[in-house]
């Protein structure tokens, strides 16, 4: 063992990853589909600080995630926090620069967010998400291309049999609000339906003095889900019937479901109506996606009409979906999904002695400036040593920069998936390479 002058062994920090060149490759992909998708459904992107107030993140995150921020003293003595999600930061900067800029806004933003989550499969405490938010608008429409831009790039990442499960919070807070439930415990309710317990959520409902009405509703309501959409939705709408506001989210919902349809996006969607999401700003229409393979979601989003406003913004609603690009990986992963990428054409330059090294960089150069990569021998390795590292890497070219061949103005080239060698011009090595022979 070598003495490591003191210090001890480092590790990453609990919850954090390192990724290795294959990973960083597949995120990169990603990123670069989320990019295209961007681009054709025309959002423009915008870069946020990773530090932001605490203030400001906490105010909608809901308690699931507000207590699992990173939250800190800067010097300044400023309480601050690691962004654990994009949607404020996005909401801060409309309120504020553009606040006087015509409406609607498309805005996106790619990087990592961090939550002291407990570190299992698919869930870091520092993790990568793409973040789409569509800002202005209150129609439907908005909703419906929010949902179809996320199933396009599940599509663009080659993902299959993904599921969108798409819900809606007006349904339960309007029942909650017309029963005259206090916020507070509207919003610990929608916690309870987050995490699943039912009977939890129901019995605070209870407590809080509702009606046998509202609490016989809201028990069908968490068992009402199934893909059979326009179903549910007409159950949905009778056994919501008294609750005014209930009966009008309900309808939007279908609105925005009979649109996402009516373009002819082929989406597997079910309807689950005590479906919540952690996140309090919310105010209409969420959703989450799923594939077969994962039990955890690949991105989730949904509409928030009021956070703009509550930082001081005009009133502008908003609608918005971020996807975890670590989930989305993992799925590929699981579905085998192959990455689509150029061709792989990598040349290493080996000289053959010392005094060559200068030609093997000039031809480097070369080979670079024709776009095509390439890597010299820095090892100071014999040409056998060098080839057999090579095979290793799975590089297809070697480029032997010999005396005898340099004399004539030409290289050795081997093919080293085909085991061939032949001698080529140098003028002649691109249109060699290119030739894929
Ligand atoms: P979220 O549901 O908290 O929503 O996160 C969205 C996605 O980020 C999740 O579905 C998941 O894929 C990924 N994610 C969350 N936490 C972790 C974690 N600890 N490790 C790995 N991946 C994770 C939001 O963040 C909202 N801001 C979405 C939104 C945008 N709503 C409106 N606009």
């Amino acid at each position: 063992m070598k003495e490591n002058l003191g210090m001890p062994a480092f590790k990453t920090v609990r919850g954090m990853r390192d990724f290795l060149p294959k990973e960083a490759k597949m995120m990169k992909y990603v990123e670069g589909k989320v990019r295209k998708i961007a681009e054709l459904y025309g959002y423009k992107e915008i870069i946020t600080p990773v530090v932001e107030s605490h203030e400001l993140l906490a105010a909608k995150a809901g308690e699931e995630v507000r207590l699992r921020m990173y939250t800190f003293k800067d010097l300044g003595g400023r309480m601050i926090a690691l962004r654990p999600e994009f949607t404020p930061s996005v909401a801060r900067f409309v309120a504020t620069t553009l606040r006087n800029e015509p409406r609607p806004f498309r805005l996106f933003c790619v990087g990592s967010l961090y939550r002291y989550d407990e570190p299992q499969q698919g869930r870091y405490r520092e993790f990568w998400q793409s973040n789409f938010e569509l800002m202005g608008s209150s129609k439907p429409e908005a909703d419906a291309e929010i949902i179809m831009l996320t199933n396009s790039l599940m599509e663009a990442v080659g993902l299959n049999n993904c599921v969108f499960k798409v819900g809606h919070v007006g349904v339960l807070r309007g029942i909650l609000s017309q029963e005259k439930v206090d916020e507070k415990t509207e919003n610990e309710v929608m916690q309870l339906m987050d995490k699943k317990q039912y009977d939890d959520a129901l019995k605070l409902v209870k407590g809080a003095g509702v009606s046998g009405k509202c609490v016989a509703t809201l028990g069908k309501l968490v068992e009402l889900k199934g893909g059979r959409v326009f179903e549910i939705i007409e159950k949905m709408k009778k056994y919501v019937k008294s609750y005014e506001m209930a009966v009008d989210a309900v309808e939007n919902l279908h609105e925005i479901l009979k649109l996402v349809l009516e373009s002819g996006c082929e989406i597997d969607m079910t309807v689950d109506a005590g479906f919540s999401r952690g996140l309090e700003y919310y105010t209409g229409m969420i959703f989450e996606v799923y594939v077969p393979e994962l039990d955890i979601a690949l991105g989730g989003g949904g509409r928030y009409d009021r956070l703009i406003e509550l930082f001081g913004g005009e009133p502008t609603p908003a609608v918005g979906i971020a996807h975890g690009i670590d989930r989305i990986m993992m799925a590929m992963q699981r579905q085998k999904t192959l990455l689509k990428t150029g061709k792989e054409n990598r040349v290493m330059v080996i000289p053959v002695k010392s005094e060559l090294k200068g030609e093997a960089l000039k031809i480097s150069r070369m080979l670079r400036d024709a776009d095509i990569p390439v890597e010299v021998e820095v090892m100071g390795r014999k040409v056998t040593k060098a080839l057999e590292d090579a095979d290793r890497r799975k590089i297809r070219y070697a480029i032997i920069v010999g005396e005898k061949e340099l004399n004539e103005g030409a290289v050795v080239i081997r093919n080293l998936m085909k085991r061939e060698q032949s001698t080529v011009k140098i003028e002649k090595i691109i249109e060699k390479l290119e030739s894929n022979s």
